[in-house]
């Protein structure tokens, strides 16, 4: 039963009893029902009190329900809610550690709010692509005031139990005991004659509300994009100010109706789950005991090394930090001080936390220093000789128990393993750069790496802010291997008729943060050329244009010297297209007997996403990654693939498997077209009418 329902002191509890976050789903509504009703029929009580069970108050309607015929099954949340405001007798709602979404919405039905300080209070609806649908646009602005409550259902964001008390939400704070103090606060009111006040009847005070409602909406459009919900919410709000309760009730209901149904609600519905369903790892139980980092110690202070040491400082771990050279120990600790004085200019932290960050990191250039870590990560050349080197020497001083892990982008995890005489304690931690801001990191689990280090790498994700996605061992992992198609198919383009600027602009227009050669110029086309070089070896029946080899061989590396796919200014990130390159482009096809034909810009998307869609497919098929869903997480917050999309695999569901094989197959046909063989997991899910989400 997911409400319970007792009486203390001629006070009816009821109790949302909902693990893990007492969602507001189909039977958690019925027992709200049932038990005011039953509470009304009880002669011997005199009011009633909701209260949540566990760590929640309510997180809110129950997400997994949206779009099915539970959501609407009556009794709905709005029909629970009328339930709660109808009630002669009056209802108090005791909130605790969370009410969100329709959480906060139940509770605004209610006659009367007691809450404990610390709870976390929100209207998080535009965070999921919708807005909040059960009376939350038109019962908070009435309850807080117009601009705490837009702010609060424009932005999604918590505000604290105890800085909106003064705002008029709560009718007490409790000090400890919060249902007792809200049984007792039931009492006194229990014994006032009625009517109870509702929120609904409270006026939207606001000297000037049309105004603040334009200037919102002013602000919100242009951050806003490509979602639509922000923008809806206001106009519900609008609705609520200038026609009143129920009209503004009825304008709520029909932008809800509205946007549950959009595929942006449903891309942000799906990375909720997917962060979540991300940590959870098949094979390895949520109740794998999990080993104690209390100390860190990261190898190389280098590019990746001093972002990798940041995220455990900014999450308050002592860390070690491992040199050869001393100069290279200074640069690298003067850099991460230069971070964190950058951010202390931003307004993001205090000149004091630098400091204490700071004083958590210990350079050394003796291994001795990393006797004690419990984790140690290596960032050093990427070389397999000195990753040997570094993993041997680990084995023989790092304690026992020691978590040893790699952030190499390349090389075979089972290989570093194999340096040590522990390769059950080995493991890829896969950051991206900027390593102490991008929210990626792929765990790379070995063929022997043990489940409990596996736990515990994902836990200490969590501790240092990271969406982590596992990955079996590959050459490239689960991004990098996708983004080489992608590549691939950007430069067939160039040879076939693009050129950079249009492709850029193409994906860009899609959603993509920088579309390839952007991204190529910031990162540097040595790196590609280096991999490509490798690949020439490894894999001489791959075809690859040679179109970016030529551009590496006049050392346009990309904004590092000043000139890549596209033309840069001294002292300017600016890309501007570049006419040698594009001669370079043109005259290439003509050097392959190519005639450029006119490419569009729905083909450049189709080739370079579906490109993505094929190797996530073998990914799946190989069980480098365990669910679809990981490897749009890898997209999503490592390689900027538009949210509001929900990564390459949703997009292809959202598309059509039936739709994406055919492309596929139109793709094959063309020149260039031997990268194009559908995996067979597209094919057999086209088959059967399924997506890789479904
Ligand atoms: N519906 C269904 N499941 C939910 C949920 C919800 N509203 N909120 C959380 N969960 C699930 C999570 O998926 C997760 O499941 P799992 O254990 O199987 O992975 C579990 O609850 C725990 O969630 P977290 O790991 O996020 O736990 P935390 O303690 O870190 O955070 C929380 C708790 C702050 C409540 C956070 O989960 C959260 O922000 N939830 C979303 C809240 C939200 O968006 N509510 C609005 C819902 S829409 C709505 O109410 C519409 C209404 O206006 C009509
Ligand atoms: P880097 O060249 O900037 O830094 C490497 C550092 O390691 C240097 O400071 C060097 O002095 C130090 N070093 C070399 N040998 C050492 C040894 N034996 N002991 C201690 N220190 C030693 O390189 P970067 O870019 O930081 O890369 C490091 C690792 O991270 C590589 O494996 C790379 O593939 C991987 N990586 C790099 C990414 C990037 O974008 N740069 C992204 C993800 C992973």
């Amino acid at each position: 039963m997911a409400v319970d329902y007792t009486t203390r002191n001629g006070i009816a509890v009821i109790t949302l009893n909902n693990p893990p976050v007492n969602g507001l789903g189909f039977s958690t509504r019925l027992g709200i029902v049932e038990g005011v009703e039953r509470a009304q029929a009880d002669a011997s009580v005199s009011a009633i009190v909701i209260v949540g069970a566990g760590k929640a108050f309510s997180g809110g309607a129950d997400i997994t329900e949206f779009n099915t015929p539970k959501a609407t099954q009556e009794p709905t949340l709005h029909t629970v809610i009328k339930v709660v405001e109808g009630s002669t007798k009056p209802v108090v709602a005791a909130i605790h550690s969370v009410a969100m979404g329709g959480g906060l919405e139940l509770a605004l039905g209610a006659h009367y709010r007691v809450a404990l300080a610390g709870a976390q209070i929100a209207l998080p609806e535009v965070k999921l692509g919708i807005l909040p649908g059960a009376g939350g646009t038109q019962r908070l602005p009435r309850a807080v005031g117009l601009e705490t409550a837009l702010n609060m259902i424009v932005s999604g964001a918590p505000v604290m139990s105890e800085k909106l008390a003064g705002a008029g939400l709560f009718d007490q704070m409790a000090e400890g005991d919060l249902l007792g103090e809200a049984v007792k606060f039931a009492q006194k009111v229990g014994a006032q004659s009625g009517p109870h006040p509702k929120v609904r009847d409270r006026k939207i005070e606001h000297p000037n509300a049309e105004g603040f409602i334009q200037f919102t909406r002013n602000m919100v459009t242009p951050m806003a994009k490509n979602f639509p919900a922000p923008l809806k919410c206001i106009d519900a709000v609008d609705a609520g100010v200038k026609l009143g309760f129920d009209k503004g009730l009825a304008a709520e209901r029909e932008c809800f109706v509205a946007l549950v149904q959009t595929p942006e609600s449903r891309a942000l519905r799906h990375a909720f789950f997917g962060e979540r369903a991300a940590s959870k790892i098949p094979d390895v139980p949520s109740t794998t005991p999990v080993r104690k980092i209390e100390r860190v110690g990261v190898i190389g202070a280098g590019t990746m090394g001093g972002g990798i040491a940041m995220n455990f400082a900014n999450a308050g771990l002592p860390v070690t930090l491992l040199e050869t050279k001393q100069e290279a120990l200074d640069r690298g600790l003067a850099t991460i001080r230069k971070n964190y004085e950058s951010a202390v200019k931003k307004g993001r932290l205090t000149a004091e936390k630098l400091e204490e960050r700071m004083a958590l990191i210990t350079p050394t250039l003796a291994y001795e220093g990393l006797k004690d870590a419990d984790l140690i990560i290596e960032a050093v050349f990427e070389e397999l000789g000195v990753k040997e080197q570094v993993f041997s020497k680990l084995d023989q001083v790092a304690k026992r128990g020691a978590i040893l892990a790699s952030n190499t982008s390349t090389l075979d995890v089972d290989k570093i393993a194999a340096f040590t005489k522990r390769p059950e304690d080995v493991v890829g931690m896969h950051f991206f750069s900027p390593a102490n801001v991008m929210k990626l990191l792929e765990v790379v689990r070995g063929a022997k790496t043990s489940k409990d280090v596996l736990a515990t790498v994902m836990q200490l994700a969590k501790k240092i802010k990271k969406t982590a996605v596992v990955s079996g061992v590959c050459d490239g992992f689960i991004g990098n291997r996708m983004i080489e198609q992608y590549l691939r198919q950007a430069l067939f383009m160039l040879e076939e008729g693009a050129l950079p600027a249009q492709v850029d602009r193409a994906i860009e227009k899609f959603g993509f943060a920088m579309g390839p050669f952007r991204m190529s110029d910031l990162a540097g086309n040595d790196i590609g050329w280096a991999i490509r070089k490798r690949r020439y070896l490894e894999k001489p029946d791959l075809k690859y244009s040679k179109i970016a080899d030529r551009l590496c061989e006049t050392g346009r590396f990309g904004q590092k010297t000043g000139a890549g796919w596209y033309d840069y200014k001294a002292g300017d990130r600016a890309a501007h297209p570049s006419k040698i390159v594009d001669e370079m482009v043109v005259a290439y096809s003509k050097e392959r007997d190519v005639t450029r034909r006119k490419i569009s810009d729905d083909e450049i998307v189709e080739r370079l996403v579906f490109a993505l869609v094929n190797e996530g497919a073998l990914i799946l098929e190989e069980g480098i990654a365990s669910k679809a869903s990981d490897i749009d997480m890898v997209y999503l917050t490592g390689y900027g693939f538009p949210l509001y999309r929900g990564g390459p695999m949703l997009y292809a569901d959202t598309v059509g498997l039936y739709n994406v094989e055919r492309a596929m197959r139109k793709y094959a046909a063309q020149p260039n077209g031997d990268a194009w063989k559908p995996a067979a997991r597209v094919t057999e899910l086209a088959a059967a009418g399924r997506g890789f989400n479904s």
